[in-house]
């Protein structure tokens, strides 16, 4: 093992089951728990950020509200640049932060470095996703409030936030106020700070949303409205109140408008002891979803609808929403409380962030911070995907729509690319290519037999035909005519199908030829594009013929992915017995290791990348992550042998990393490595293992922690014809495990502990599986039990190529 990977660091935050716990406020921590503390629901991203400000500190601070898609474009700028560099670059905007509440006691203003904080406590409540915020404060004059503030991002309505916002008098009779405001003006100075951090992107000056127009009914709603300096995408922020006033209290309101802020003030008269609460309700609507001229009806709809329920029946409808999402999604493991937190915390995560509505996806970061623009990389298909396919396969369909959605652009791309066929973008929200940097963007035409790849997870697992026939073919066909295109029969490799000049995952070797990953994914990838037109030529020929015409499609066509898929060149060594990384992987140097302090990591912030280049250094796994992928393909004695020889060079630089590696190792039988990497994964954040979590969480990792328990410990694997497959070891450190999987409309339940595996089918009728190999039916009511093996033997058959 790397040693970068032999120490564990601090466990940051206690570990309780279901929920998130901050006892103090500490400001040095305040931007990474505003990602932390961050609520979602897949369009609206909130950050943690406190509703009343940071009085005369707000560089402590990134205030973020962000809408899944929505984006500003920009010229990218190259002193030096080339033909077929995106020439725009997309960025998810900081919009309209309606969560403003400011509270005022006397006309002293509440704020967390002023005054007396005598109780503080936040918790994210992860089984009704409402984050609660409990403050007692004393005011410089001695005034004594509670204040307890209740917000949700609603998972049911999408367009919908709340704000439950409590105040008691505790000690003192007067006037409480309460401002609740709506800013549009988005500062730059709330955008994170650069650093010269890369992931980070470019630092715009002007501001990005420009004011159209807003009102207000009198009653305390108000709306804005305003649009994208270039992409031109209009957006509505609306607001609306309910006040709840103790009996025969009396209050005023007004209502101000400051160029983009629009506030209402509620002057209350409190008694001792006495309660108020304001319900804030808010919306976000954009013309990237909705008709522009119907924004602001269905903006007051939705208000209206949230007024009616109360928060509190806004409340109740989150826990029900979220009863359902963990009765499939949620890992149990006994034994160990900070991973368990761990994992629950990044599927709550995960659901918060991911798009669900076919016109938008998961950004690398989710809506929860600035990091990589808001952009959409393969992380999605490779990490994310597989979560939501087996707990959740609606978003799962969803996010792959986004790619059919956007087929027309990668189209172009490829054209701009010399070649035929669709070429997906490496970094995207709208569907063009936005990575400045082709080295590590461009190249990674992996991203295509990726998306390949979850389409075919996705149908295998769900079944979901229907999806294939209508999307996911033209998307196979297309990408696969961009391989033929790209690769060529190559004579000085006997005639072997090559593709030279690619980058694989691992964005520390770039630029390359016969990246082995690519050159197997692009092969499983050529195969299942010709198995799927073989599948709609016999049963669904009416819609073959459509795609056939609509895309020029021949059969001559379909033999050549077929000829290219068989003739696919594979690097691997004789001597070493591995699979070579490309061509000229193990000539370079490798890395000193022993000479690079754990300072210089992550090696991308402290070397230039042509150093880095030209040596054997992993950023994060590349042939073990096809050794995950395509498992069935490389013996057990091929996974050892080359996991043996490509773990030492892997940095894991990259939060995709870690878990990649657990899977593997907890197959090979390394329990020991498998157990560390999945800990370095499960708490990515929670822990702030990279250090970066302030600029939002990593939405791949997350996924990968669920893939580590469910893909690693639990062993399971989907087998070419459509079968799941489960080799369960635990790792001593845990008393149990259990887990829930959908297939095709089925769920099963996977739990084992030290002794024996249980399958159970909690919905649906009759599932076969296979348990070490063994075939097993499972029906309604009647689990199988096995005893645990702790023998593994060596599994799958022999690459051939
Ligand atoms: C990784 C990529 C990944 C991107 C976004 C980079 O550090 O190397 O594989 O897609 O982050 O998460």
């Amino acid at each position: 093992m790397n040693k970068r990977y032999e120490e564990h660091p601090a466990t940051l935050h206690s570990p309780r089951e279901w929920s998130l716990v901050e006892d103090a406020y500490d400001e040095k921590d305040n931007q990474r728990k505003e990602s932390l503390f961050a609520l979602g629901n897949g369009y609206i991203g909130m950050r943690g950020h406190f509703e009343e400000g940071y009085h005369g500190q707000e560089g402590i601070s990134v205030r973020g509200c962000y809408v899944n898609g929505f984006y500003d474009t920009a010229p990218i700028l190259y002193p030096e640049g080339a033909y077929g560099f995106p020439s725009e670059g997309q960025a998810m905007i900081n919009v309209t932060d309606a969560g403003v509440i400011k509270l005022t006691l006397e006309g002293e203003t509440f704020h967390l470095n002023r005054g007396h904080v005598r109780f503080y406590k936040r918790v994210l409540h992860m089984q009704s996703g409402v984050l609660h915020r409990l403050v007692e404060w004393e005011s410089p004059a001695g005034h004594r409030v509670l204040i307890h503030i209740r917000r949700l991002v609603s998972l049911t309505h999408r367009h919908l936030a709340a704000i439950h916002y409590e105040v008691t008098a505790l000690n003192f009779a007067g006037t409480v106020s309460i401002c609740s405001a709506m800013d549009g003006d988005i500062a730059e100075a709330a955008a994170p700070e650069r650093g010269g951090d890369p992931r980070l992107g470019a630092r715009r000056t002007e501001p990005r949303l420009l004011f159209e127009e807003a009102g207000s009914d009198g009653r305390g709603g108000g709306w804005l409205k305003q649009r994208t300096r270039h992409s031109r995408f209009a957006l509505l922020t609306a607001m609306s109140h309910r006040l709840a006033l103790p009996p025969s209290a009396a209050f005023s309101l007004s209502e101000k408008h400051d160029g983009q802020r629009l506030s209402v003030q509620y002057d209350v008269a409190l008694r001792r002891g006495d309660t108020v609460s304001l319900s804030k309700f808010i919306s976000y609507h954009s013309s990237r979803e909705t008709r522009e001229e119907e924004l602001q009806m269905r903006s007051a709809e939705v208000l209206q609808m949230a007024e009616s329920r109360g928060f509190d029946g806004l409340a109740e409808e989150q826990h029900a929403y979220l009863d359902a999402f963990w009765s499939r999604a949620d890992v149990e493991i006994k034994g160990d409380p900070a991973l368990q937190q761990g994992l629950r915390f990044n599927a709550f995560g995960l659901l918060q962030s991911a798009g669900r509505d076919g016109r938008t996806s998961m950004a690398a970061k989710g809506l929860t911070g600035e990091g990589y623009e808001g952009h959409y990389f393969w992380d999605t298909e490779m990490y994310v995907l597989p979560f939501f396919t087996f707990t959740t396969p609606e978003i799962g369909r969803a996010l792959l729509e986004f790619r059919y959605r956007t087929l027309e652009q990668a189209r172009q791309r490829a054209k701009v690319m010399s070649q035929r066929g669709a070429l997906y973008p490496w970094r995207t929200i709208g569907g063009e290519e936005n990575s400045a940097y082709f080295p590590a963007g461009t190249a990674q035409a992996h991203i295509n037999a990726d998306i390949a790849y979850g389409i075919r997870q996705y149908v295998q697992a769900t079944g979901d035909e229907a999806f294939l026939v209508q999307q996911g073919a033209e998307i196979l066909f297309e990408t696969s005519r961009f391989w033929v295109d790209l690769g060529h029969y190559n004579p000085a490799r006997g005639g072997a199908f090559c593709i030279d000049g690619v980058t694989g995952p691992d964005e520390y070797t770039a630029i390359v030829n016969n990246n082995a990953y690519t050159n197997l994914m692009a092969r499983e990838h050529l195969r299942y594009a010709c198995e799927t037109a073989g599948l709609l030529r016999e049963r669904y020929s009416s819609e073959y013929v459509r795609l056939e015409r609509k895309i020029g499609l021949t059969e001559e066509e379909i033999l050549g992915w077929q000829q290219a898929a068989d003739k696919m060149y594979i690097p691997y060594d004789e001597e070493l017995g591995i699979y070579v990384q490309d061509d000229t992987f193990l000539s370079k140097r490798k890395w000193d290791f022993a000479g690079t302090p754990p300072e210089k990591y992550p090696l991308l912030l402290h070397y230039h990348p042509l150093v880095i280049y030209r040596h054997q250094v992993l950023k994060q796994a590349d042939l073990v992550l096809a050794l995950f992928l395509l498992g069935e393909q490389f013996s057990r004695v091929e996974k050892i042998r080359n996991y043996r020889y490509y773990e030492p060079l892997t940095t894991h630089d990259s939060s995709l990393s870690p878990c990649i590696h657990s899977i593997i190792a907890a197959e090979i039988g390394d329990l020991k490595a498998a157990y560390d990497y999945f800990g370095r994964t499960v708490r990515m954040d929670l822990d702030d293992v990279n250090g970066n979590a302030k600029d939002g969480l990593h939405t791949a990792a997350m996924a990968g922690s669920w893939m580590a328990v469910v893909n690693g410990f639990g062993g399971m694997r989907l087998d070419s014809s459509g079968v799941l497959g489960f080799r369960p070891v635990l790792p001593p450190q845990w008393e149990s495990c259990r887990f829930k999987v959908m297939h095709r409309g089925r769920l099963l339940e996977v739990f084992f502990d030290k002794e024996q595996v249980v399958y159970t089918l909690r919905e649906g009728e009759v599932l076969e599986i296979r348990h070490d190999g063994e075939r097993l039916a499972i029906r309604p009511g009647e689990p199988i039990r096995r005893a645990l093996s702790t023998n593994r033997e060596p599994s799958g058959g022999h690459l051939t190529n």
